[in-house]
């Protein structure tokens, strides 16, 4: 009857308004980690060269006793291993404002790709590309989307132990294909309009639920040397150009990721996305959406 609708549709209201409490909770901490984590890697970096030049200059040492030389080397691999996390952590908090310029996303997806063709021939992967020639130049800033696929294309290979196919398709997206279940449109438009969408599969090892939920969660990792940052500076670089990325995986058969950009009306310049945004300003719409297959 009327009266337990009005009490559903309040109850309904104030878990919507609790959602959004914890999403704001969230975004503050997020926003004030990417600031904690430049001053840190500033802070460390330093010394770190310091000590790692000390250490060589040690090893180097006439007398050393073959048991001494083997313990430096393994303190030059552990800060080597610091260099790379503090290296990955200015990176992530200095995802500055994409600077837009007319793209074609075939170039940027080769770029990317041909930085790892041998690594992809010494694992026996086989790579796919099948580019949809109906798809228009994109606005979009091509270092920052090169550094994207180039995470995806890195994962996918470590996933990969023992070969397979990566397959990066692009198509122009029909304006009426729904999304998965439980994901925001990046757009309150978007079914009216078209997008590019690019799917990067690979046949690898795959993800439970469990993981599947935390992979965009800034330094989640399950790899021993992993830094866990990759995937969350890859979805603030898509979403600062008004874009979406999420990811679908089966245990022992591989994971798709999906990215979907906004194509520029025809005549359309090169105006930033998410205009008036501050930098990091569409952290907020699904970074923390509830429900999403990808952004928990
Ligand atoms: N293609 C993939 N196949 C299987 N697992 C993946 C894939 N891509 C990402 N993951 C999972 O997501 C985690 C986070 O990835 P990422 O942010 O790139 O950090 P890292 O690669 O340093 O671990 C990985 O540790 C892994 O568990
Ligand atoms: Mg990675």
């Amino acid at each position: 009857n009327f009266d337990s609708m009005v009490r559903k549709l309040s109850a309904a209201q104030k878990e919507v308004e609790r959602e959004h409490r914890q999403q704001m909770l969230q975004v503050q901490h997020l926003a004030s980690l990417g600031e904690l984590a430049a001053g840190v890697a500033h802070e460390i970096r330093n010394p770190l060269a310091g000590i790692k030049l000390a250490i060589q200059v040690l090893a180097k040492e006439a007398e050393l006793a073959a048991g001494h030389r083997e313990t430096m080397l393994e303190i030059t691999r552990s800060i080597e291993r610091l260099e790379k996390t503090m290296g990955d952590l200015l990176l992530y908090s200095r995802v500055r404002t994409p600077e837009l310029g007319r793209v074609s996303l075939p170039e940027v997806v080769e770029e990317a790709l041909s930085s790892l063709r041998e690594e992809f021939r010494q694992n026996a992967i086989r790579v796919k590309t099948i580019f949809d020639p109906a798809l228009p130049s994109l606005s979009l800033d091509s270092g920052q989307v090169a550094r994207v696929f180039l995470n995806l294309f890195l994962n996918a290979l470590q996933a990969m132990p023992r070969g397979g196919v990566l397959t990066i398709e692009t198509r122009l997206r029909e304006a009426d294909r729904p999304l998965p279940e439980g994901l925001v449109p990046p757009d309150p438009s978007f079914g009216e309009k078209p997008w590019a969408e690019i799917t990067v599969t690979d046949t690898g090892e795959g993800m439970d639920r469990e993981v599947l939920k935390e992979i965009f969660r800034p330094f989640f990792t399950t790899k021993a040397k992993g830094t866990g940052l990759g995937l969350s500076l890859s979805r603030r670089i898509v979403e600062q150009h008004g874009g979406l990325i999420f990811a679908e995986s089966r245990v022992g058969a591989g994971t798709r990721f999906t990215l979907l950009f906004p194509v520029p009306a025809p005549g359309e310049g090169t105006a930033p996305a998410g205009q008036g945004d501050p930098v990091g300003g569409n952290l907020l719409p699904s970074a923390l959406r509830p429900g999403s297959s990808a952004s928990h």
